[in-house]
């Protein structure tokens, strides 16, 4: 598979992420310690080499005790910690149903040690602000990672949910190498950042491709997700998002049989032939759809199939499903 250069690190990464999340976090009860190592670590022997996680991605496991992520990923991946680049975020800490942000410097120089000792290593590949804290300036939080870059403790900065203001701020004083934010059919509304990226050389890492999950046509209205799922809330997931959706799922289904290959394929293939900066960072817990959300890199989309698909999604009303 073609590799893509984060930012303008040096770093190439296949175009295609895991992304490990599901593993703890925001999926119902966190999956089984050693599933999830074998998991991650058999996505390693397949091809993958880019993985995401976070300092925020816990979970309870049925024995009640808590999940945590990035131990999750360090204990798959230190044998091999060389060959692989982990991102990883700070910023965030869940409250209940609220999320909580701190980018404060000394709060970041904590949670960096942290994430080191969980994930086994004394580097990261890719540190993210997980999510925009009011409080502190653009260029505060750039000027930490600046040092923490000059220190050898990361090799590269991003951040997630950004908007073009932070993101030119931030750049101006530590080049930001790539942003994480929401992506899919279903979430286009940051499209507007695509020339910015352009511009700056950054990577638009995609979250969520699938539109968690909604994309691959595997579920319907009468899917149950299991207390703590995220999907029970998600607007994609009600009645009314089911309606509104069914014209695209139908279209993609269409051309996912045209092109033999699957919706979830297709779903990731369309951002990645659209502009050559996007990484998808696909989520799952089931080692049989690695290969297939992997191979999505490997889809060869026209600008013609492209286009008939975003026709389509130009025609939709996105409010339902939570856009802007
Ligand atoms: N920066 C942020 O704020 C942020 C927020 C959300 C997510 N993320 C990152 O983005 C990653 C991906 O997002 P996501 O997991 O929320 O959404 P996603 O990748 O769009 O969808 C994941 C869901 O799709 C299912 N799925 C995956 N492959 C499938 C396939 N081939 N066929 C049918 N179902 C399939 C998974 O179920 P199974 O597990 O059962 O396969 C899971 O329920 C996360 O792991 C995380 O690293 C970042």
């Amino acid at each position: 598979m073609k590799k893509r250069q984060l930012g303008k690190t040096g770093i190439y990464v296949n175009m295609i992420g895991l992304g490990c999340m599901g593993f703890s976090h925001a999926y119902g009860m966190a999956e089984d310690k050693d599933t999830a190592i074998k998991v991650i670590r058999k996505a390693y022997d397949l091809g993958y080499d880019f993985f995401d996680t976070a300092e925020c991605y816990t979970g309870e496991n049925a024995d009640g005790t808590i999940s945590y992520n990035e131990e999750l990923v360090g204990s798959a991946l230190k044998e091999v910690r060389n060959k692989v680049v982990i991102a990883t975020k700070f910023g965030v800490t869940h409250k209940g149903d609220y999320l909580e942000f701190d980018s404060s410097p000394k709060t970041i120089r904590r949670a960096l040690e942290n994430s080191l000792k969980k994930l086994q290593t004394d580097y990261i590949d890719l540190y993210y602000q997980h999510r925009i804290d009011p409080k502190i300036e653009p260029e505060v939080v750039a000027g930490v990672m600046k040092e923490l870059i000059k220190e050898g403790k990361i090799k590269a900065w991003g951040i997630s949910e950004v908007n073009e203001d932070y993101l030119r701020r931030a750049h101006a004083v530590c080049p930001v190498s790539a942003i994480q934010n929401r992506y899919s059919m279903m979430a286009r509304w940051h499209e507007h950042l695509f020339p910015v990226c352009e511009e700056l050389g950054i990577t638009y890492v995609a979250f969520s491709p699938m539109a968690n999950g909604l994309l691959t046509g595997k579920f319907t209205p009468e899917s149950k997700f299991e207390k703590g799922d995220f999907r029970n809330k998600m607007p994609q997931y009600q009645e009314e998002g089911y309606k509104k959706a069914q014209g695209l799922l139908n279209l993609l289904n269409n051309l996912a049989n045209q092109k033999n290959c699957t919706m979830a394929q297709l779903s990731m293939a369309w951002m990645i032939c659209k502009k050559d900066f996007i990484i998808p960072i696909p989520g799952s817990r089931k080692e049989s759809r690695l290969t297939e959300n992997f191979n999505s890199g490997n889809i060869e989309m026209t600008a013609e199939e492209i286009r008939i698909i975003d026709d389509h999604l130009d025609t939709m009303d996105f409010a339902v499903f939570g856009g802007h």
